[in-house]
């Protein structure tokens, strides 16, 4: 019988690819998928830090498993990701949850098979963790959840030290992929029938500063969107700091780049965005938008939103407020500001008490879902290209799938409609949904 392996995956799409990956390593190994973990020989936890509540749940889900590794000493149990390259977080692992077996990082995803062989042959707890990004293998292979959409990583670390963000100490400095590596990886998905591409990273506008060579973002959207086969083209994220008209002009001009943009804000107010260290103001990001929606007329923009940065005062919250009502976000992410040791934030003084950030968030929620729903509401009786994506859990007769635009839509299918792409007429738009039938 095959050996199976479970994978848990917290935070970004940058952590669901790197579990991607490792679950393609485990395969090659002879583990077999599993859902449940009592059935598991191998489990990995994929962890994330950006929010204390990510890291949280780890520990929770660590403490419970001490149980199920009593009962089957022979489970293999490995930690990594974002929170494996915390030193701090690491010694809380090493020292009171000394049945994991294997902690490794974010940049050696690559060695797990050594890691496995020296933890089998030593039984001892096994750590390697490497700082640099440089050493990253672009080359591993990557067992994807979707056969017709797949992430694809063009940059690793960031080097923009946002005051709140632990991520810079993480990842790491940003490297970016070289293009020839990266076409090379969607030529090969187009020939296996692959559609759509995501492209990832930290900051991908900040694409190619680290080539001693000119070659951009913009230069790689175009050298992706001339490979046959592939017929959308997304990325994520994009810092408002770096977007530069080439770019907006090759997202206008390029057939296969989506009409959508994340485009993350963090604030209104320029005192906090200054004290974020963004880069940008207010009124930069609002021509940013301007400027899109000049050149790209259905483009749907989202965004990220912190509420309670230390400093913040109902003035600045104010200006975030009246931010969103001015660009009207398709949808966004909204955070509680959370403190992250070791970031320039958490040193800060006038940290925002928790009762007014939760009920700053609470008014903020009230002022951009019913801006949601009035973006869906266009969509009324409109015909939209979509990409079948899966089947309901609920209900088998309905699908779900995406526009160009990143709408999730439902509608009554068969499955073999999987992968394909179809033509819906909406006939109801929620707050984070549109639903239609097929035409
Ligand atoms: N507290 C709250 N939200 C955060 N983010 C990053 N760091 C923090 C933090 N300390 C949010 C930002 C970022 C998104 C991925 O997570 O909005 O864009
Ligand atoms: Fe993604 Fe950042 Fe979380 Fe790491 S810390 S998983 S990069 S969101």
């Amino acid at each position: 019988m095959k050996k199976k392996y479970t994978i848990v995956t917290y935070g970004c799409q940058m952590n669901e690819h790197d579990s991607e990956k490792i679950s393609w390593l485990l395969e090659n190994l002879g583990y077999e998928w599993t859902d449940n973990k009592e059935d598991s020989d191998f489990i990995v936890y994929n962890t994330c830090l950006v929010r204390e509540n990510a890291e949280l749940k780890v520990y929770g889900q660590l403490g419970a498993l001490k149980d199920l590794k009593r009962r089957k000493p022979e489970l293999i149990l490995a930690v990594c990701g974002c929170m494996m390259q915390r030193e701090e977080a690491r010694n809380v692992i090493l020292e009171k949850y000394k049945h994991v077996d294997i902690i490794f990082g974010t940049n050696n995803i690559h060695k797990l098979p050594i890691l496995i062989d020296r933890h089998k042959q030593t039984n001892e707890t096994v750590v390697d963790i490497i700082e640099d990004t440089r050493d990253i293998d672009d080359n591993i292979e990557a067992n994807r959840k979707y056969s017709f959409k797949a992430f694809v990583n063009i940059m690793y670390g960031c080097n923009n030290f946002c005051t709140y963000c632990i991520v810079p100490y993480t990842r790491g400095r940003e490297r970016s992929r070289e293009p020839e590596s990266i076409i090379k990886e969607i030529e090969q998905l187009a020939s296996e029938g692959y559609k759509e591409i995501m492209l990832l990273g930290q900051n991908v506008n900040s694409y190619g500063k680290t080539f001693d060579y000119k070659y951009t973002f913009a230069d790689l959207l175009k050298d992706v969107n001339k490979i046959d086969g592939i017929e959308r083209i997304r990325f994520m994220t994009s810092h408002p700091k770096d977007l530069s008209d080439e770019l907006i002009n090759a997202m206008a001009n390029l057939d296969k780049v989506c009409e959508q943009l994340h485009l993350p804000v963090q604030s209104g107010s320029n005192r906090i965005l200054k004290a974020m260290n963004r880069k940008y103001t207010r009124e930069d990001y609002l021509l940013l938008i301007e400027k899109l929606r000049k050149a790209i007329p259905d483009i749907a923009i989202t965004t990220d939103i912190i509420v309670g940065f230390p400093g913040e005062t109902e003035e600045d919250f104010q200006e975030t407020l009246d931010l969103v009502k001015k660009v009207k976000y398709d949808s966004a992410f909204t955070f509680l500001y959370s403190t992250r040791e070791g970031t320039i934030a958490a040193r800060m003084e006038n940290q925002v008490p928790d009762e007014i950030k939760k009920e700053r968030f609470q008014r903020l929620l009230d002022i951009i879902y019913p801006i949601f729903l009035e973006k869906n509401q266009k969509y009324l009786n409109k015909t939209v290209e979509v990409l079948v994506e899966e089947v309901s859990k609920n209900n088998d007769e309905i699908l779900s799938g995406r526009t160009r635009t990143g709408k999730l839509v439902h509608f009554k299918g068969t499955k073999d409609l999987i992968g394909k792409f179809v033509n819906v007429n909406i006939d109801a738009a929620k707050t984070f949904t549109l639903e239609g039938y097929l035409v």
